[in-house]
């Protein structure tokens, strides 16, 4: 079978990582899910940034969890990378733009350290409010452990960067090693999740190992690579 294709950040090639267009275009492209990065704000909302600050991809500087959801409404999240004007976007509202669309939305927890489980335990307290297609993932055990604590029922996955063991823990549903780490363990990657996919060489390879989803900045050129093949 193919792999699912998930869009990083939405289609985020082509749009602002993270702005609701990057999602819509996603749609539009036929993305099977949708990749996000979660932090929470000084007042307790989740927000979809990747960094700790707002530098990268604002019009304003500073740490996300320094300001409120008003303060960070203030910047501009668009602009940067040549798109409309955009607001930042809420974890809210992107789970409700999936739902719109029958679609899946994997939920990565930041700086789950520093804030010792709150980002998990809000995330829990969101999803239980709705009836929502999501997988939870971190790079951090501690932080997949506690949130499968919090909601067994929800399925998670644990990243994997630098290693990538043979098992996972029991509290995981799902393995996610960087794409990278597939290509150096010949023979692995069925049912897995593998981050980012851009390079149409290691589209083919996630085909031929039976990778369960593919996270790609580029859904509408990994899915017709997909469907050429
Ligand atoms: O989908 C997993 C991948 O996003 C992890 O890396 O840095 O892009 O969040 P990063
Ligand atoms: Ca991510």
């Amino acid at each position: 079978m193919s792999p699912e294709v998930v869009a990083h950040r939405g289609a985020s090639t082509r749009r602002p990582e993270h702005t609701l267009a990057a999602y819509e275009l996603a749609l539009a492209q036929g993305a099977d899910g949708l990749e996000c990065d979660v932090r929470l704000t000084k007042d307790e909302h989740l927000v979809c940034v990747h960094d700790r600050t707002i530098d990268r991809t604002s019009s304003g500087t500073g740490l996300v969890g320094a300001m409120t959801l008003e303060e960070l409404r203030r910047h501009d999240f668009g602009s940067w990378h040549g798109g409309e004007p955009a607001e930042v976007l809420t974890l809210d509202a992107l789970l409700a733009l999936a739902a719109d669309h029958g679609k899946r939305v994997f939920v990565e927890t930041k700086h789950p350290v520093r804030h010792g489980g709150r980002v998990e335990r809000r995330l829990a307290e969101r999803l239980g409010r709705h009836k929502l297609d999501v997988v939870m993932m971190s790079f951090s055990v501690f932080a997949v452990h506690r949130f499968k604590a919090l909601k067994p029922e929800v399925p998670t996955l644990l990243l994997y960067d630098r290693l990538w063991p043979k098992v996972k823990p029991h509290f995981a549903d799902f393995a996610g090693p960087g794409v990278h780490l597939l290509r150096r363990h010949p023979g692995r990657g069925r049912d897995a999740y593998v981050w980012t996919v851009d390079d149409p060489a290691d589209v083919a390879l996630c085909r031929e190992r039976g990778v369960r989803f593919l996270a790609t900045n580029n859904p509408e050129e990994t899915r017709e690579l997909l469907a050429d093949n």
